[in-house]
């Protein structure tokens, strides 16, 4: 049923029934071979395994609709929610958007890192309307992995990449994370280890309102606010700009969640944080951080969640995380992953 693909190659041999090419994935050490392999796939229209200090991202070309498509589709992400554009430095960002002085300020601040801002678009914006999903808006971001950066520049073009995960799935922090959910669908995956964040970038809105938190993430509220010197806003539900990606169902396992438990009934296994259910239960427990460290349980997440859930338990019981600082984005994360499913599909990212 799979066929190995010849470096650098983007001929495939079959589709599957969403037109979506059949690969077997390569993880490559992200060196320089690896990289120039990458790129090479990216400007023939293809899709590679980007690793970045938050997540692993799918990779294609922002300035190309093909390219984009195929995201979407290898996903199976609704197209109505907007990807972010990757560039590797902050000129070459505001070549595509407006950004305003408080952008900049969050920019100076933050990038290279886990931020990514939406700002209107550029006149002569050459990033793809689908990656927009038809928006006057992009969100933009400049990685701080080296290894991202160097991709990015040796496409020659900004990166589209949304978490390489099947959508509404828990997000990857390993290549083999990347392998495993989308492995039949893509050629390439660099492998950078594991990524240093473990939760995705802040989404910050630039716009004519003033500043709005979008997506809680790697870079802390009080970060943030830290920078403005003043309060942010969060965009309330319903609001624009809200990010579309940012509500229901999402980051989820299998197993149904319960949040803020104080112990492990029969039968469930355990995401514990500083030993507070400890070994109360019998079945399998993973501690975010034993010593009850906030970065540590982010970096920790989505592996512990997606181990936990390979042993197919019914439920996965979790541990209370306090709300401050990284603890925000966790929860956030926790909370998305612990939603009533639908039945099908959702905003997923
Ligand atoms: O850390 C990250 O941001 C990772 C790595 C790979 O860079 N990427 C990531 O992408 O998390 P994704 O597609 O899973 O999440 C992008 C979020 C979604 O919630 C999307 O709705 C929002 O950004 N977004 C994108 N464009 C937007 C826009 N123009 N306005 C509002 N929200 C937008
Ligand atoms: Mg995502």
């Amino acid at each position: 049923m799979h066929f190995r693909l010849d470096a650098g190659k983007q001929d495939f041999h079959r589709t599957d029934m969403d037109g979506v090419a059949t690969f077997r994935a390569r993880i490559a050490r992200a060196d320089e071979t690896a990289i120039t392999e990458a790129a090479a796939i990216l400007r023939a229209g293809g899709l590679v395994g980007m690793p970045t200090e938050t997540v692993y991202g799918l990779a294609g070309l922002a300035t190309s609709d093909a390219a984009v498509a195929k995201i979407y589709a290898v996903k199976g992400r609704p197209t109505f929610n907007p990807l972010i554009a990757h560039f590797d430095s902050l000129a070459a960002a505001a070549r595509e958007a407006r950004l305003d002085a408080t952008a900049e300020r969050l920019a100076d601040a933050f990038w290279p890192g886990p931020l990514t801002l939406v700002a209107p678009v550029a006149g002569d914006c050459r990033i793809s309307l689908l990656a927009r999903a038809g928006l006057d808006t992009l969100a933009l971001r400049v990685p701080g992995s080296a290894t991202a950066r160097a991709l990015i520049a040796a496409a020659g073009a900004p990166l589209a990449a949304p978490s390489a995960n099947r959508s509404g799935a828990v997000s990857p922090t390993r290549a083999e994370h990347v392998a495993a959910d989308l492995g039949d669908r893509i050629g390439l995956i660099l492998d950078a280890g594991p990524c240093v964040w473990g939760v995705e970038s802040t989404v910050v809105a630039c716009l004519a309102e003033g500043p709005r938190l979008l997506r809680p993430g790697a870079i802390s509220r009080e970060r943030i606010e830290a920078a403005l010197g003043g309060p942010i806003a969060e965009a309330a539900p319903g609001q624009t700009p809200a990010a579309p990606g940012a509500l229901a169902s999402h980051y989820a396992p299998n197993a149904l969640l319960r949040l803020n438990a104080a112990q492990a009934p029969q039968g469930a296994v355990v995401l514990d944080f500083g030993g507070r259910i400890g070994a109360s239960g019998r079945g399998l427990r993973l501690d975010l951080s034993p010593a009850g460290d906030l970065s540590e349980a982010a970096a920790n997440l989505f592996a512990h969640l997606r181990a936990l859930d390979a042993a197919r338990p019914a439920l996965i019981v979790v541990a209370p995380i306090p709300d401050r600082g990284l603890g925000a984005a966790i929860n956030d994360r926790l909370r998305r992953a612990a939603a009533p499913r639908p039945a099908q599909g959702g905003a997923g990212a």
